[in-house]
């Protein structure tokens, strides 16, 4: 969700302010992305590299946070979403680990779209953690076995990543997963998304030819 701080440095207004019309924008693609038929759909919210941001923006964004996990995903579950995390949820304030934990508990079972939100998370620190797991149950090193002890485990990989806000790398979001994902790079602030950015992403995915190594 890059370019908040941009976004609001336009407006002569604090980044804090560019975060907070970022969750607005969050809560639009959502309902877009469910609206128009996307079936799982993952942002990337706080990584493992964030934490050097001053104190002051890193405590106003796990507010956000804390807040978003109170009202919106709440309503989420209620609405059939599938709301879940990855990345370690360690780091967060106790409060907040706990809402979120229970939050993917009450959704496990859902059946509409999947909404998966990366928080202190990071691609190596995932594959990482996944290796580790497979050596505590001695399990031997298969893709298959990688994928089953990610934080996606049981998710498909994502069929498009986007990157907003003019940038143009992957900034360790999830690396495994993008193996043949195709890349939609976008010029507009994280603020200004919508349901209208949401089927311009679709459209000009609906134009790639996807081989995933084969011929056509
Ligand atoms: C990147 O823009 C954005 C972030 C590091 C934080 C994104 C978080 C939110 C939108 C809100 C909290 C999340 C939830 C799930 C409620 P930037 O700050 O790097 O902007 P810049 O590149 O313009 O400086």
């Amino acid at each position: 969700m890059d370019g908040n701080g941009r976004w609001a440095k336009r407006r002569l207004m604090p980044r804090k302010y560019g975060h907070k019309m970022g969750v607005e924008a969050l809560k639009r693609v959502i309902a877009a992305c469910d609206k128009l038929g996307v079936k799982e759909v993952s942002f990337f919210a706080l990584s493992t590299e964030n934490w050097s941001r001053p104190k002051d923006e890193i405590d106003s964004l796990l507010d956000m946070i804390k807040k978003f996990a109170d009202e919106e995903m709440k309503e989420y579950v209620g609405k059939n979403y599938r709301v879940r995390f990855m990345g370690e949820l360690h780091r967060l304030p106790l409060e907040t680990q706990r809402a979120l934990e229970s939050i993917a508990q009450a959704a496990k079972d859902n059946t509409g779209i999947v909404v998966n939100i990366g928080i202190n998370y990071g691609g190596r620190d995932e594959i990482a953690r996944a290796a580790e797991k497979l050596v505590q149950e001695n399990l031997p090193v298969t893709v298959e076995n990688i994928n089953s002890h990610l934080d996606t485990a049981g998710m498909h990989d994502p069929d498009i990543i986007v990157r907003c806000a003019g940038e143009k790398r992957l900034s360790n979001f999830m690396l495994w997963q993008c193996a043949y994902s195709e890349f939609v790079l976008i010029d507009d602030y994280w603020p200004d998304f919508g349901e209208e950015t949401v089927m311009r992403i679709i459209k000009e995915y609906s134009g790639r030819e996807r081989r995933f190594g084969g011929l056509k």
